[in-house]
């Protein structure tokens, strides 16, 4: 499974597309019927549970908030968190930063051009098989952790303040997935530090996917991210302040988010799904396009790479046997890479 050390086809920018095709857009992108965000597919009126944060501290709360979050691990795989600790300034300042990153001329973008082998930098597609339809969208991917693979020549030097919001920013999102590792802990009856200690400890990745979603002329006929679990341990989107795109998975049909203001969109991962065995759930999500320009930030809080990720023991019984074998994080992603999304194939829906 190597992979290539080039995309299969010169790259197109969808933000370029979206300026010059103003009625019509090109067949790449356009989605078989089944798969278009109207047909073939239910929408939910709902929205994914709502946590307050600020009951951690308090011990009348902090029971309710235990059992909530361990609910919507179980049952949902997504929610949202507020009053989590982080600015709701810096997670402004964050989004327009890299809003303002996107606005730039080309050749500045360019400068930053990924390649499939770490997909590190500016790029418009996810997998390497030629001929594939694409999605409607362009991103920025980096690293923050491990330490090791920060390197912030390959984080866009301007806009000026952009290294320095996003240092702050991603420090801030670490702190706050490992709060959340805790809480997930005690609710699956492990000591308070097990997962954070079976994510490899301070040697945890973290990394950020910034998603453009240019605006699209035929939202019907494409996606901006096509069905997919996210690979790693879990993730913190913060969305778009006013355009929704967001659709996580329900059963047969989707759930358009509302985003609470200054809200991190929580959702498992498929190593916590692995590691819980399938306690908890990475479920499927999309996002769909509209006349409006879209930008959010995934923020990937991962396992250290190189560890081997299986169900924990304790979590493995006579009557739920491990559900999964032991593969490292690397080997995983190398495997989803190498593919390009793929909605819940990996692991099975289970
Ligand atoms: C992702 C993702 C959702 C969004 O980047 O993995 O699911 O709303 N993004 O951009
Ligand atoms: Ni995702």
């Amino acid at each position: 499974m190597d992979c290539p050390r080039d995309w299969p086809e010169p790259i197109v920018r969808v933000q370029s597309l979206s300026d010059t095709c103003t009625d019509t857009i090109p067949k790449r992108y356009i989605k078989p019927p089944e798969a278009r965000p109207s047909l073939g597919s239910t929408t939910i009126e709902a929205n994914i549970p709502l946590i307050d944060l600020g009951g951690i501290h308090d011990d009348n709360l902090r029971e309710t908030l235990l059992k909530d979050v361990s609910e919507a691990c179980r049952e949902w795989g997504f929610f949202q968190v507020v009053n989590h600790g982080v600015s709701p300034e810096l997670m402004d300042r964050a989004r327009e930063v890299w809003r303002e990153f996107f606005h730039q001329p080309m050749e500045v973008k360019q400068a930053y051009a990924n390649l499939p082998k770490t997909y590190e930098g500016y790029g418009s597609r996810l997998g390497v098989e030629k001929g594939a339809i694409l999605d409607w969208s362009d991103y920025y991917y980096l690293h923050y952790l491990p330490c090791n693979l920060r390197d912030f020549n390959k984080w866009p030097a301007l806009p000026n303040k952009l290294r320095e919001v996003i240092t702050e920013y991603s420090a801030e999102v670490v702190r706050l997935g490992g709060i959340l590792l805790k809480l997930f802990s005690i609710n699956l009856g492990l000591k308070e530090e097990f997962l954070q200690n079976a994510f490899g400890g301070d040697d945890i990745g973290a990394c950020l996917r910034v998603n453009f979603y240019p605006k699209c002329p035929q939202p019907d006929m494409t996606l901006g991210l096509s069905p997919h679990s996210d690979p790693g341990g879990m993730t913190f989107l913060l969305p778009d302040q006013h355009v929704p795109g967001l659709q996580v998975r329900r059963g047969d049909g989707w759930i358009t988010v509302k985003p609470a203001p200054h809200a991190f969109i929580v959702n498992i991962g498929d190593q916590l799904q692995v590691m819980s065995n399938a306690i908890y759930k990475s479920v499927e999500h999309r996002v769909i396009v509209s006349a409006q320009e879209r930008v959010s930030l995934a923020y990937f809080y991962n396992p250290k790479s190189d560890l081997l990720i299986q169900p924990v023991t304790e979590l493995v019984t006579p009557d739920r046997p491990a559900l999964y074998p032991a593969m490292t994080f690397d080997e995983y992603r190398l495997y989803i890479r190498t593919k390009g999304p793929l909605g819940k194939s990996q692991l099975g829906k289970c």
